[in-house]
């Protein structure tokens, strides 16, 4: 694969290599034409830049796996964006930190070179982390090795990134590749100056060339032509210093010696290798043409695993028996890079993501997590992460939920609300992290699986706006967690009776108004009777729970949390009792700033706990009519559970009807249509939903309302 990034035809340069648009390999970015033409090669006229941002830019190749790869990517910047800033970023080989580009000139390209060992079908080289400019590049390339060329023992767990290969007595600047190099590698030529490259050359070093064949192998390494020509110290050695990039590290540097003079039959050629501080290396003596078993034959002594400095200098020196002095026709020093495990979920997330090839959010390619994380997905931050969040809100999916998301077993979020899913929620129960599920607004069909209610740290469920029908599952009804399910065609707990926690009131005013009517007439008629208080409990707290599930995507922390002390100050610890229904005594209280409160004690046994409460709390912050009482907030402390309102001066509406402490008579029917109305207006700020059984809903919102809606005046 020989990729012009930026590039819009498939061309085959002068070298015979075919290069092909990288259109189709990555996902963003923008293809553009260096402003100056370059002296370069075609592949170096256009570029592909993306966006500074924390995003990470992904080519994904095909590979075959279990075979050795180059991969090479060389950036040349051109200031292509005519800001004269150089780009520094960073390149990844799949979730492996490879390389920091450095630009620092605008001519010359960047090449970064490995090679590794594939270990899946797709490899893949990414950019992120711009600190400087924009993250681009030039070229990219992948050459397939043959046999065993480049193997060593640690390649599943390193690869090798390439600092130095050179052809020493090169024949001028030029490189050797293909086709001298049949997979490619870029030789280059040692009086091809770079800084603090290849100094410190000995005096007395002389190149030498044949034209004789080398014999190099059957695994061409190095090819004929690098072996070809090479130094020799004259004067008894030959020095050279090098910055080796990416370096202090472990490296694998080999060098490659040939004979290639026709020395005397008295002559010898013996030297060892000398680095400065390191005595390991001093020790054997080459002697290439008895090492090689002849002349023009490759011998090529090397260190699988040595440690090497940034600042490398070496010397060959002849041996004291030798005749002549050391000869050197090539060498390559890689660092081996610690192979990043990557995401524990990277298969299971590039096959979710595989399932739509059309989407560009799902091709940003590379592991889901590293080096920096796909936009939709968050992850853990330990070594190898897990996947912890998946964002899909929006995407316009169709289909069914994609069996991978049930795969994912350290998944807390879950977001796939607002697409167009169809068919059965999944089995869920392998992710037992699930905290937040969000699957509204979809079209999804079929049960509510019971497996959703044994999660066992499920905080909040969304599944509003589906077609999902049948019962609720009775472990998820009892669960404590936000819960909201309108909008589909589900009952209740088949085995239950008053838990419908999830059906959702319904006040259409006309409705409303009758039925308040007709409800305020049976009050007038019934109220000296006497109550029953069973059926009354039972109905008043119904509609706070039901209530309560529409509205706790309200968060309870937006209303406020009183003190109990503040409380017990406010109303001189429960002193004046000013009414009592349903859910609990009412007290009045005063604030420190002055503001008349009533104060709602909850009896105990008229709530099932702390999530009706709250779920009331969350309701009662969220709404705000001119005919509802104003919430003023909450109290949960010492096992009392209270609510504050503002004060009624005039009372509630059920003690106008009944006469409370104002013995206020509403005889007027009128006045009673007024208040009919009212009553209907306030009722109308909870969301109306078609329900099948409209009766008791209604039944129940009205005593809510008693509870809840101001008499004005
Ligand atoms: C090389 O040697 C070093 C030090 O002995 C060791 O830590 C490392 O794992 C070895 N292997 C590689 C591939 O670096
Ligand atoms: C959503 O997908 C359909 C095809 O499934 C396509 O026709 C439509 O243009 C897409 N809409 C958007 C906003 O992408």
């Amino acid at each position: 694969i020989s990729l012009d990034c930026g590039g819009a035809d498939d061309y085959t340069d002068g070298i015979g290599i075919q290069w092909t648009s990288d259109a189709k390999l990555v996902f963003g970015g923008q293809a553009t034409n260096l402003p100056v033409q370059n002296q370069l090669q075609k592949q170096y006229s256009t570029l592909r830049y993306f966006p500074a941002d924390t995003s990470k830019y992904c080519y994904t190749m095909n590979v075959r796996t279990r075979t050795r790869y180059l991969v090479r990517a060389s950036f040349l910047y051109g200031n292509f964006d005519n800001s004269n800033v150089y780009p520094k970023f960073d390149l990844s080989l799949g979730a492996t930190p490879w390389s920091t580009v450095i630009i620092d000139d605008a001519d010359t390209p960047v090449v970064e070179e490995a090679i590794i060992l594939a270990a899946a079908p797709t490899l893949s080289v990414c950019l992120s982390n711009a600190s400087t400019g924009q993250p681009f590049i030039s070229t990219l390339e992948l050459r397939q090795f043959n046999g065993s060329l480049y193997y060593t023992d640690y390649e599943a767990q390193f690869f090798l990134a390439l600092s130095a290969r050179i052809n020493f007595g090169a024949d001028g600047n030029k490189s050797v590749r293909y086709p001298d190099d049949p997979f490619d590698r870029i030789w280059e030529s040692d009086s091809l100056r770079r800084a603090n490259y290849l100094v410190d050359v000995a005096p007395g070093t002389e190149r030498i060339t044949t034209t004789k064949p080398v014999f190099v192998g059957t695994e061409l390494e190095p090819p004929e032509k690098v072996m070809q020509t090479a130094v020799v110290g004259q004067n008894g050695s030959l020095n050279y210093r090098l910055d080796l990039e990416g370096f202090p590290g472990n490296a694998w540097a080999v060098s490659y010696f040939a004979e290639i003079e026709d020395l005397a039959p008295d002559e010898t050629r013996k030297f060892k290798l000398v680095v400065p501080g390191m005595p390991l290396f001093s020790k054997p003596t080459v002697d290439v043409e008895e090492n090689a078993q002849g002349k023009y034959r490759l011998y090529q002594p090397g260190y699988t695993n040595v440690t090497l400095p940034f600042v490398f200098s070496f010397e060959f020196k002849k041996t004291n028996d030798s005749s002549k002095g050391p000869i050197l026709n090539a060498m390559e020093i890689y660092k081996h890079v610690q192979i990043t495990m990557g995401s524990q979920d990277a298969n299971t997330m590039s096959s979710l993501a595989s399932r739509y090839p059309q989407a560009g959010w799902a091709q940003e390619g590379g592991d889901p997590c590293l080096p920096v994380s796909w936009t939709w997905v968050q992850c853990s931050s330990e070594a190898a992460p897990r996947v912890l969040s998946i964002t899909m809100s929006e995407k316009n999916i169709t289909g069914s939920i994609p069996e991978e998301l049930t795969k994912l077993s350290a998944l807390v979020e879950l977001r796939l609300d607002g697409n167009s899913f169809s068919g059965g929620i999944p089995d869920f129960s392998g992710c037992r992290n699930l905290q937040y599920i969000h699957l509204e607004n979809n079209q999804l069909n079929g049960a509510l699986p019971s497996s959703l209610g044994e999660l066992p740290n499920l905080k909040e469920l969304y599944i509003q706006n589906n077609r999902l029908s049948g019962h609720i599952p009775r472990a998820l009804s009892k669960k404590s967690i936000i819960f909201n399910s309108s909008g589909n065609n589900l009952q209740g707990p088949s085995d239950s009776i008053s838990h419908g926690t999830i059906i959702i009131i319904v006040c259409a005013v006309v409705g409303a108004i009758l039925l308040l009517a007709v409800a305020i007439g049976c009050c007038l008629c019934t109220h000296k009777r006497k109550k029953k208080p069973s059926r009354e409990t039972v109905v008043l707290a119904a509609p706070a729970k039901k209530l309560g599930s529409y509205f706790s995507e309200v968060a309870t922390e937006t209303a406020h949390r009183f003190a109990l002390s503040e409380i017990e100050d406010a109303t001189d610890k429960f002193e004046r009792r000013i009414g009592s229904g349903g859910f609990g005594i009412v007290y009045y209280g005063k604030l420190a700033d002055g503001r008349e409160i009533a104060v709602k004690l909850l009896t105990n046994d008229s709530y099932q706990g702390i999530r009706e409460f709250l779920n009331e709390v969350a309701l009662l912050s969220r709404i705000h009519h001119r005919n509802l009482v104003t919430f003023l907030g909450y109290s949960q402390q010492d096992g009392k559970n209270i609510l504050v309102y503002e004060f009624m001066h005039n009372g509630t509406l059920k003690e106008h009807l009944r006469g409370g402490p104002n013995d206020v008579k509403i005889t007027s029917w009128v006045k009673r249509l007024e208040i009919a109305e009212d009553a209907a207006k306030g009722l109308s700020q909870f969301p109306s939903y078609s329900s099948t059984s409209m009766q008791s809903e209604d039944s129940e919102s009205l005593f809510f309302c008693l509870e809840h809606c101001k008499y004005q005046v």
